[in-house]
């Protein structure tokens, strides 16, 4: 298999030069580090936050943390979404503490200043009292730039960023065909891991780890030969990544090799997605490897008539391959025929550099009659009830085995970090994204971030 049977259908992004970088610990340990993190990039870059699913209905809310920020995004009369600070314009107590909620009015609950969905100011006791005058007349909450894409609600706290459309470049169209806006969220965990969150975002940039920490290869394997239900071998792998800083890695899947038995029976879960499209396994005993270009095949032509109707848009590779994205700056994906697996890692709330969030959640596609997620895909991960969040501190649950091995990983690096013996990293060409995405930190860190073009009189 070559890189031409991936590539013939989907559009190639390119790759931009690299200037070449140091990676030293400190990157992950220094709390000023972290600061300029904060003050010149989270605080200007757009952010994944919320799903529009979240919020059907006017005056429905959701409220997410950035590190030390809350923000609530919420439903407007419109059916635009707006964002606001989760802060009172009083004397700043937050607004909100839960999740999500509806509301008619944001109620603060130390003076009772209330303010509305659209962000005014609807209400204060005593309002004669003001020496500068009515605050219903002169008060809003404060608003971020807020927009909308693939159902989800994307902000930025920087009033002079670029268009959400401009930031997500290539993303816009390729996205677009999987109508992820219909998909439903599955698996919602999320966990608190003692480690820099970049060590998640570097790890998600890169699949050289994926035969040593996930397939058991060893120094003796033959790494062309470690299978799993994707493709490892760099050579036959794309790498694409745009200028706009968004990287993307297509691995061929539905591969079944390394899902065989000895006797070269198909094992499973590739068993159960063939009976899924209507083949017998015992039709690929001996020859795994056809099972991706029969699934494709069986899926062009069943799909749209069983409710998969956005296969239609996709190219045959999406029909099968692990189309994986990394957004700039703190968000990775997995984008398969049916599933996106969605890894998102953010500073923590206390400012500690060698703490994050972590979010491990899986969104499936709705066909119409379809009761549960078709994506075998998922795996053995614990499923909790759809739209169910659970929250934990690493090590009191699974995240699915794959995760959990990533995860020990993370917090042991984080460790290596640490020692004055750490020269700085040493990265091979297929971890170039790795590269690119710590030269936009310093990209944004050093001014040189995307600016909206100012309008000329
Ligand atoms: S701080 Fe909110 S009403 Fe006073
Ligand atoms: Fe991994």
């Amino acid at each position: 298999m070559s890189e031409a049977v991936i590539s013939r259908d989907v559009a190639r992004w390119g790759i931009p030069e690299l200037r070449g970088h140091s990676i030293p610990g400190s990157r992950y340990t220094s709390k000023e580090f972290a600061e300029q993190e904060w003050e010149q990039m989270w605080t200007k870059a757009w952010l994944l936050l919320g799903r529009e699913s979240e919020l059907p209905n006017y005056g429905d809310w959701q409220m997410e943390e950035v590190g030390p920020e809350s923000i609530i995004m919420v439903r407007q009369e419109d059916g635009s979404v707006k964002a606001f600070y989760n802060v009172c314009q009083h004397r700043g107590n937050p607004l909100v503490d839960e999740e999500k909620g509806s509301a008619k009015r944001f109620v603060c609950r130390y003076h009772s200043w209330a303010f509305m969905p659209d962000g005014s100011l609807n209400f204060a006791p005593d309002r004669h009292d003001f020496p500068q005058g009515d605050p219903c007349d002169h008060v809003r909450l404060a608003e971020l730039r807020c927009d909308t894409f693939a159902g989800f609600v994307w902000v930025n706290m920087d009033p002079d960023c670029i268009s959400l459309k401009e930031y997500l470049g290539p993303i816009w169209e390729d996205w677009q065909r999987w109508e992820i806006q219909n998909w439903r969220r599955y698996v919602g965990l999320t966990t608190e891991l003692p480690c820099n969150w970049k060590v998640v975002l570097d790890n998600f940039n890169e699949s050289y780890h994926v035969p040593t920490v996930h397939l058991g290869a060893t120094i003796k394997t033959n790494r062309r030969k470690v299978f799993s239900n994707v493709n490892t071998n760099v050579d036959e792998t794309l790498f694409d990544m745009s200028e706009e800083g968004q990287n993307r890695m297509i691995m061929e899947g539905g591969y079944a090799a390394g899902q065989t038995d000895k006797m070269g029976n198909i094992m499973e879960p590739m068993a159960s997605e063939l009976r899924f499209w209507n083949m017998d396994p015992a039709d690929f005993k001996g020859r795994p490897e056809d099972t991706r270009l029969a699934l494709q095949k069986a899926k062009r032509e069943q799909g749209p008539k069983r409710g998969y109707t956005h296969y239609d848009n996709l190219p045959d590779a999406a029909l099968t391959d692990a189309f994986h994205y990394t957004l700039f700056p703190n968000f990775a994906v997995s984008v398969w025929a049916d599933g996106f697996h969605f890894l998102r890692a953010r500073p923590h709330p206390n400012g500690d550099p060698q703490q994050c969030v972590f979010d491990n959640w899986w969104y499936c596609s709705q066909p119409e009659g379809e009761k549960a997620p078709v994506s075998t895909q998922i795996g053995p991960l614990p499923r909790n009830h759809p739209d169910e969040h659970i929250k934990f501190k690493y090590g009191e649950r699974s995240m699915g085995k794959t995760i959990d091995e990533d995860m020990a990983v993370f917090i042991m690096q984080q460790r290596g970090f640490r020692s004055r013996g750490f020269k700085g990293v040493y990265l091979a060409q297929q971890e170039n994204r790795v590269s690119r995405y710590h030269e936009l930190i310093d990209d944004y860190i050093e001014g040189r971030r995307p600016l909206k073009k100012k309008k000329t009189k």
